[in-house]
């Protein structure tokens, strides 16, 4: 077969794709999504039912090693989550120098890519049992360094993971226990978690898993390269919509004006005004995602007695907007982030964390990512080309003469 590289490099020509929105930049088995239709599936496995039946941690599983695990399986994986939990005491330190009002995200990305200054001998991207490990420390990690910085942007001390809980439930413990205390968990908030992890688990060659990808076709390990992944994450674009969402949401609520009046400045384009948790560069119709946390939202605010008002409004952005031509016409819809952020607010978290969370949920999917891509034979570096429109050929002139 002739490889595309070298047959543009005989044509001499490129193809111009802006935002790759045509270009297909790998072939994966992981993760399929049928936009027009709002079919969202993992390894074969819809959504729908995979947040009914399954959990986290088995979606973990499912994601990086391909097929659903065995009891013994699970056993194994679950305990070696529960075992790598702690980051070394040097990591936390890094914590203490952070501004005290810094966002959780660039934190996060700088304490996961210091983790390879912590495993430097384990770090082989050519060794399997290597990469399995680093897989491991990263799942299991995620959830103390996110919580770390979460308490750290409130000034509350470090809680240590407790490993007779799971994944998850540890999670909520170390977000919000207490030092010395027993954390009492809540099955609700355990539940929640566990299906908005899933959700956000892999969602194919998003930005940041391409990123992710592209860091590590250069051979970076993996805790670099998924550090990449979280800043990509960071945009309000991608995962820093959902805290864009509930910004939003709270500022039609202290407006005067209105939620018409709002949707009003989003279809005259008015600069920087979206609205926000709306449209997909892949869905074309209802986010699949977006119709199960609809329905969670709703039992999550009914049982804490949540923000109310909130769901209210956005409920009723959501009504105008699918009535509307703007709307209708470009085939704009509620993505996964439109009620996510109501769920996370009622659960307790900051604001500034919400992106996080997305981040602690779509870490599996980054991972078999990165070794789907580091495994496959057709894996070149990634490096796109470009139209060159700058000047043509000139002299340089002294700068004497300018
Ligand atoms: N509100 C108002 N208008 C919108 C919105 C929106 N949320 N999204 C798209 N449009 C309009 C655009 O202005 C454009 O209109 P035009 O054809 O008149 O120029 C048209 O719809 C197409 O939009 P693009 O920006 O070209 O679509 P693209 O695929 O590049 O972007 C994106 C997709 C970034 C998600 C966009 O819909 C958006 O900005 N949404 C709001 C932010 C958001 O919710 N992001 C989360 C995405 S999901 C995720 O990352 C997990």
């Amino acid at each position: 077969a002739v490889r595309i590289g070298s047959l543009l490099k005989d044509t001499g020509k490129v193809t111009y794709d802006p935002g790759f929105a045509n270009t297909a930049n790998t072939s994966s088995a992981i993760t399929f999504i049928d936009g027009d239709e709002g079919i969202l599936r993992y390894r074969g496995y819809p959504i729908e039912e995979l947040t009914e039946k399954s959990n986290f941690i088995e979606v973990c599983y499912l994601l990086i090693y391909g097929e659903l695990p065995t009891q013994e399986q699970y056993d194994e994986f679950d305990a070696r989550l529960r075992r790598h939990t702690l980051v070394h005491e040097d990591l936390r330190r890094f914590f203490t120098a952070f501004p005290y009002d810094a966002h959780p995200m660039p934190m996060v990305s700088s304490a996961i890519s210091a983790l390879s200054t912590f495993y430097q001998d384990n770090l082989s991207v050519f060794d399997d049992e290597q990469i399995d490990l680093s897989s491991i420390r990263m799942l299991a990690k995620m959830p103390t360094i996110a919580a770390m910085a979460h308490r750290k942007s409130e000034g509350l001390p470090v809680i240590h993971p407790d490993n007779s809980l799971n994944l998850v439930e540890n999670f909520l413990r170390v977000n919000f226990g207490y030092p010395s205390e027993p954390y009492e968990l809540d099955p609700l908030a355990v539940k929640a978690m566990d299906q908005l992890f899933i959700l956000h688990a892999d969602h194919e060659q998003n930005c940041s898993t391409s990123t992710v990808r592209l860091v590590g076709s250069a051979q970076a390990n993996i805790f670099q390269s998924i550090s990449a992944g979280v800043n990509a994450l960071a945009g309000p674009l991608h995962g820093g919509a959902n805290s864009a969402v509930l910004e939003m949401l709270e500022e039609i609520l202290a407006s005067d004006d209105g939620a018409k009046s709002y949707m009003e400045r989003v279809k005259n384009k008015e600069q920087g005004v979206r609205l926000m948790g709306f449209g997909h560069r892949v869905y074309k119709n209802y986010d699949p995602r977006a119709a199960i946390i609809k329905k969670t939202a709703h039992e999550i605010l009914e049982r804490t007695g949540g923000n109310d008002e909130m769901l209210e409004l956005a409920l009723k952005l959501e009504e105008i907007a699918l009535a509307d031509d703007y709307f209708v016409e470009r085939s704009l819809y509620p993505n996964v982030d439109f009620y996510t952020g109501l769920i996370y607010k009622a659960l307790g978290f900051p604001t500034d964390m919400f992106t996080v969370l997305f981040a602690v949920g779509r870490l599996p999917g980054w991972i078999a990512q990165w070794r789907e891509m580091i495994n496959d034979p057709e894996t070149r570096i990634g490096r796109p080309r470009q139209i060159y429109t700058g000047e043509p050929k000139r002299s340089y002139t002294d700068i004497s003469e300018r």
